[in-house]
């Protein structure tokens, strides 16, 4: 009898699910909500044929590691902790979770509109801390979102999501993307500008482009300069997309209206970040896709592309499609 495949689960979101994965392979998990050490992570995929993993980093020394890795599947849509081209060069299949978190991320965005342009953050301290002692007709005043103009960094999937529900809100919506996005400005109203009219234009910009080098540093001190001063920054993205420190100086100084961030550089922040202590700055601990149901169906999307592989199968998010021709093992 051939020996079943080995996989190793780096993060584990139900353990139910691992049912299906444990039918057709031998299974192992870490099971804690949090990342392995690299080294112990290195050690867990010595002898895997497949990885499931959380935002791990999978470069050289990780493949190195594994000589008998086949196929890596990512629990999240964005990938850039995934070294793609060395995947490739080493004929290892990669696949992300497109799709199924595209609605509850772009929930989130509206969530971290409205708690920037509604300053729910310092209001909501300031109920629970004491300081809410009648109706006040001055305190907290925030920013209308209807009326208002978005700017859309990024309009592809989870971009055109947030501009749909944008249109609800009555607001006029803006984007830049590299290459226009036609069918999304056919069904959303959305307008291309370039990233400079965007910045001074919009009165709420949303950045939900992929981290990639041309979109790390996307917004810096320049670009913070150039937005109207009672704008709001959300950051649904990554975090290096926004330069930490400028955006620290920015908000400090009250240049910007506030912000909302989803993610940040570096991930999570320190305790002690000045970020923290501001209450133009709004920080949830990157939740963008994070809804039962929506966690359920990346996990369970993992575990297909990993199904996939394990038959041979070209796996149905692959991300590297001709890794198995390039590196070797079609
Ligand atoms: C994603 O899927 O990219 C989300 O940010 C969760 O990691």
């Amino acid at each position: 009898m051939s020996e079943r495949p080995r996989v190793f689960v780096s993060r584990v979101v139900d353990f139910d699910l691992l049912a299906s994965l444990e039918q057709v392979a031998e299974v192992r998990h870490n099971a804690a909500d949090q990342a392995l050490p690299r080294a112990a992570l290195l050690e867990a995929v010595r002898d895997a044929d497949a990885l499931l993993c959380g935002p791990d980093r999978v470069d050289a020394a990780l493949l190195a590691a594994a000589p008998s890795l086949r196929m890596v599947a990512n629990c999240s849509v964005g990938y850039d902790n995934i070294d793609l081209a060395a995947c490739t060069a080493r004929g290892v299949w990669a696949s992300n979770t497109p799709g199924v978190l595209t609605e509850t991320t772009a929930d989130m965005a509206f969530a971290l509109l409205l708690a920037a342009a509604r300053q729910l953050g310092p209001a909501r301290d300031a109920a629970r801390d004491g300081a809410w002692r009648e109706f006040y007709y001055r305190g907290w005043l925030g920013r209308d979102l209807h009326g208002a103009t978005l700017g859309i960094a990024g309009l592809g999937r989870i971009g055109t999501a947030i501009a749909r529900r944008a249109h609800g809100f009555g607001m006029r919506i803006l984007y830049h993307n590299r290459t226009p996005n036609v069918a999304a400005e056919a069904e959303t109203g959305a307008c291309w500008v370039s990233k400079d009219a965007l910045l001074r234009t919009s009165d709420f910009l949303v950045l939900v482009m992929p981290l990639s080098p041309s979109t790390r540093g996307f917004i810096g001190a320049a670009e913070l300069e150039a937005m109207k001063r009672d704008a709001v920054l959300v950051n649904i993205a990554r975090g290096p997309v926004v330069d930490t420190a400028s955006l620290t100086a920015a908000l400090q100084a009250r240049r910007i209206f506030g912000a909302a961030l989803d993610v940040t550089d570096p991930e999570p922040l320190p305790a002690d970040h000045p970020l923290y202590r501001l209450d133009n700055c709004f920080i949830a601990p990157h939740l963008g896709s994070a809804t039962l149901r929506t966690r359920r169906e990346m996990f369970r999307m993992a575990i297909d592309n990993i199904r996939a592989a394990l038959r041979d199968e070209l796996p149905p998010n692959c991300l590297n499609p001709d890794a198995r021709r390039v590196g070797g093992g079609a």
